[in-house]
């Protein structure tokens, strides 16, 4: 019986009735599960395909702990809601709470239900959380009317695939921490078993003008964006091979005024299925239908047929084009032979379906695997066109279907942000009508936040050096060290939430300042502290300092990185909130100062953990990221004074070659700059390593890089250590609070290094990993002072121990002082 065809009365009386029945039939033997969260009984989902959803109240799923998971009605039913089941009824979480589902090994497709209404005493508002597995991280942070609104939809359906290596698959869902008083809901859950529908070998992957052959690990978690029938009908999930998936049209994502042709195929034609193509690689329909350039060759040799579809930033995609000639005028090979582009990059040449497939009406697909890179969501573009270069019967292009997963990346994590709310007026709704259930992005032709989505997979024959816009590489990889824990990627915070945060940018409150503007500490979600930067409004440098900062945070993640909670673009203002540091900046805690000294073993715990923060930016992707600006004050100490390295504003991507550089505008602060730096306009790694090894002096000797008060031959410490070491007095500078901690064989690596890292010529400089492993070396000599003799500390010693450089300055201070002058006062840094 339906549920929504009883009265109200009557629907409460059959609820609780059928709460007998509400069994553990949800385990059925195919393995499909479908459960109505919040719901009893068993009513089918009558508009969706007549399928049994089974209530989780009091059956063998449901919470059994009293208050946790209240169930819940919603307080409104959308007209547009395709059935009452499962969205009119909810689990509302409001601590961690575990599902757990016994299922079959192997993959399956996991779909989450969410309808964002009002339930009881639940605003929607206050719906902010996460949802794992053990092993993935699906949502985090997730405001589903947030992102219901932002695809125009009353309701989201998400959809994920993934192998489930153990016979039970549990699913939490967590009310964030981020916000007090928030919930988790779901209205809900159904799980499909699937073949191994994923791991085909014939995959490309698209970098640039070069493609690459790419496999990816069988056991990767994906989530569906896209399922397009293109050319076709919205597939309902009835209608699908027995996976219950929803294909839609692809007309809405059409760019421009190309739409070309559609066909179906012509009766003569049948579809046929290869043992490569099984039946269930998707219906009939799918490829019964096309798309295809149209039958003008001249208009078709000047446009491109292109789809645009939003995607989360950071991730790799995986595109599968599905193909089949269904014109009986089509059964020879190279009839039509077309490119195909994905984010304006080559992914395959000469395409030809009757070649691909081996004649007409056989179904074929191909794969191929894009990175999207930028920040928040980005358009992924796809267009065909034809390739005359085989001399084809027709310039022509054909598709059948186009399906986009999103792939786990090497935190585990498959949620993306938040999309942002902005409605666009020019687009015609009814271009949106049907197909609702995947997580659709936005709007297609939005404007993306930040330029597009450029794939950059690091293949190692590209080791030339090119200067790459940030976002084009800011993303470039994500082998991070930061564990299994997807974390939050970053926060969007309203203006309003920023001014209640920092008493309306309270001078009080202020606790750093510079040319970029202040530093405030703050409170959010009722208590958490957070360093708020407010960068000066309107300056461009600043616009992309921020965007930089923001694209480099949410990529590198590391323990010895500072960690960005967020940010706030209303109204034109630059915002970023960090991890609040209690203590401060590392300058603070050496010079000019209340704070107590710093011991020397605490100070090179400092040093280490900033050289692999410095190493970690510099290796943790193939091409490397440089810093620009390592100084004191970039150097963060958290509570337990570990050091963080901050301000990533000026930071750049080079390729991972030592010869390479990348050539720029010289910024950074003085006192710390590479002299091949300005001199040659060459930045390198190794001027991160130069500005390191002042600061390792300047933590050795606790004063400023620059004191113009101090006689000529000292006001560079750099300079003035450098003579001092030449002439076997460097001891006599140090800071006397720890002269006497410090052991003479770790004093000697000590300085040996710092002076290796401030040689003038690059090549002289040891890498950041050298500089690491010396720095431990040090502790290790400091800790333990019967090891001086030690033959592995001896060895690692030697990486510094090469032919002494020359320790003359390039240009002399004044020099330096008239070049930079317009620098100091324009950075303010
Ligand atoms: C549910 O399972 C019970 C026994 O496990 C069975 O008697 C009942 O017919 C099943 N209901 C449905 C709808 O499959
Ligand atoms: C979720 O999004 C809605 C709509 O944009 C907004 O009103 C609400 O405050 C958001 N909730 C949270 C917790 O961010
Ligand atoms: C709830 O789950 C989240 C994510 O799995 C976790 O970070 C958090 O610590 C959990 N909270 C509690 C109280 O267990
Ligand atoms: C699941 O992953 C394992 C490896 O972990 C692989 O052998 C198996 O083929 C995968 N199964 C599916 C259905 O993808
Ligand atoms: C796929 O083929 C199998 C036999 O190979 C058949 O049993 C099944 O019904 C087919 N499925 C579909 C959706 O056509
Ligand atoms: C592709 O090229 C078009 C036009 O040149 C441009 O507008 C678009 O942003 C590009 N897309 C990507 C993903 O780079
Ligand atoms: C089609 O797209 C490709 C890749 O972006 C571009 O190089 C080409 O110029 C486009 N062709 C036309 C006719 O717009
Ligand atoms: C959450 O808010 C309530 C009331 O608004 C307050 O009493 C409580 O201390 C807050 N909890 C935290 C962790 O901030």
């Amino acid at each position: 019986m339906a549920f929504r065809t009883l009265p109200v009365n009557l629907q409460l009386i059959a609820l609780l009735l059928s709460l007998a029945l509400a069994a553990d039939n949800t385990s059925i033997n195919s393995g499909l599960i479908l459960l109505n969260c919040g719901g009893s009984g068993q009513y089918d989902d009558v508009d969706s395909g007549g399928r049994i959803w089974y209530g989780d109240t009091g059956s063998k799923f449901a919470p059994s702990v009293e208050g946790v998971g209240a169930s819940a009605s919603a307080s409104y039913q959308d007209p547009s809601l395709p059935s009452m089941i499962p969205y009119m009824t909810a689990r509302i979480f409001s601590s961690n709470y575990t599902y757990s589902f016994p299922v079959s090994q192997g993959r399956l497709f996991l779909r989450l239900y969410f309808y964002p209404v009002a339930y009881g005493n639940y605003a929607v508002s206050d719906a902010f959380f996460g949802v794992t597995t053990e092993n993935l991280v699906l949502l985090n942070g997730f405001n589903a009317s947030q992102t219901a609104q932002a695809n125009n939809y009353a309701y989201l359906v998400r959809e994920f695939s993934m192998n489930v290596s153990s016979r039970r698959l549990d699913l939490t869902f967590s009310p964030s921490t981020f916000l007090n008083g928030s919930y988790a809901f779901i209205n809900g859950i159904e799980i499909v078993p699937t073949p191994n529908i994923f791991t085909t070998a014939d995959t490309t992957f698209v970098y640039g003008d070069y493609i690459a052959p790419f496999s990816f690990a069988a056991d990767k978690g994906f989530q569906t964006m896209y399922q397009l029938n293109v050319g076709g009908q919205a597939i309902s999930p009835k209608d699908d091979t027995g996976f219950y998936r929803s294909w839609d049209v692809d007309s809405p994502y059409i760019y421009g005024a190309g739409y070309g042709v559609t066909h179906s195929k012509d009766p003569s034609v049948t579809i046929m299925y290869t043992p490569t193509v099984p039946n269930y690689t998707a219906p009939v329909d799918v490829y019964g239908t096309a798309r295809s350039m149209g039958p003008v060759q001249q208009f078709n040799l000047n446009y491109n047929l292109t789809w645009i579809l939003p995607v989360d930033a950071g991730f790799t995609y995986l595109l599968r084009f599905h193909f089949c000639e269904i014109q009986s005028t089509f059964t020879k090979v190279n009839q039509r032979s077309f490119y195909i582009y994905i984010n304006n990059q080559t992914a395959q040449e000469d395409m030809d379906v009757i070649l691909l497939s081996g004649g007409t009406g056989t179904t074929a697909y191909r794969e191929y695997f894009i990175m999207a890179s930028g920040f928040g969501q980005v358009d992924m573009w796809i267009a065909l066109s034809p390739d005359i270069s085989t001399n084809p019967q027709y310039y022509d292009a054909i598709l059948n279907g186009l399906e986009v997963f999103k792939l786990q990346d090497s935190s585990r994590n498959l949620a993306g942000l938040n999309p942002p709310t902005l409605q666009n007026p020019d687009i015609d709704p009814n271009r949106l009508s049907s197909g609702t259930r995947k997580s659709k992005g936005d709007i297609p032709a939005r404007a993306t936040i930040i330029g597009g989505g450029v794939a950059v997979l690091l293949i190692t024959f590209f080791s030339t050096c090119v200067i790459y816009r940030w976002n084009k590489v800011a993303k470039s990889c994500h082998k991070t060290d930061c564990g299994p824990n997807g974390r939050l990627k970053s926060r969007h915070f309203s203006l309003a939430e920023i001014q209640l945060a920092t008493n309306n940018f309270d001078q009080a409150l202020i606790i750093g300042r510079g040319g970029f503007g202040n530093v405030y500490s703050g409170e959010i979600d009722g208590g958490i502290k957070v360093a708020i930067k407010r960068l000066k409004q309107g300056s461009q440098q600043g616009f992309h300092e921020f965007h930089t900062e923001i694209g480099m945070l949410c990529n590198f993640r590391h323990g010895h990185l500072v960690s960005l909670i967020g940010y706030c673009k209303d109204k034109n203002e630059m915002i970023l909130v960090y991890d609040y540091m209690p203590h401060g900046t590392l300058r603070d805690h050496l010079y000019g100062t209340r704070n107590p000294s710093l011991s020397w073993k605490q100070r090179l715990n400092i040093c280490i953990g900033a050289a692999r923060g410095l190493h970690y930016l510099h290796t943790g992707t193939e091409q490397g990221i440089i810093h620009r600006d390592v100084k004191t004050t970039n150097i963060l100490l958290d509570d337990r004074l570990m050091a963080k390295v901050s301000d990533f504003g000026l930071s750049k991507a080079c390729t991972d070659s030592d010869k390479a550089h990348v050539s720029t505008a010289v910024k950074g602060s003085f006192g710390y700059f590479d002299p091949e730096y300005f001199l040659l306009r060459r930045l390198t790694k190794k001027s991160d390593v130069y500005s390191f090894g002042v600061v390792l002096f300047e933590i050795l000797c606790a004063r400023p890089v620059i004191n113009t008060e101090l006689p000529d031959e000292q006001v560079s410490l750099r300079d003035w250590a450098l003579s001092c070491q030449d002439t076997g007095v460097l001891k006599q500078i140090v800071d006397p609070c720890i002269k006497e901690e410090i052991t003479p064989e770790c004093f000697r690596i000590f300085s040996e290094l710092a002076v290796k890292c401030v040689s003038d010529r690059s090549i002289d400089r040891p890498s950041m990993g050298d500089v690491l492993q010396n720095l431990e070396a040090a502790l290790r000599l400091q800790d333990n002072r019967s090891c001086a003799g030690d033959p592995s500390s001896l060895q690692v010693i030697g990486l510094v121990h090469s032919d002494k450089a020359s320790t003359h300055s390039v240009l002399s201070v004044a020099a330096q002082e008239e070049i930079f002058s317009d620098i100091i006062h324009l950075e303010g840094r």
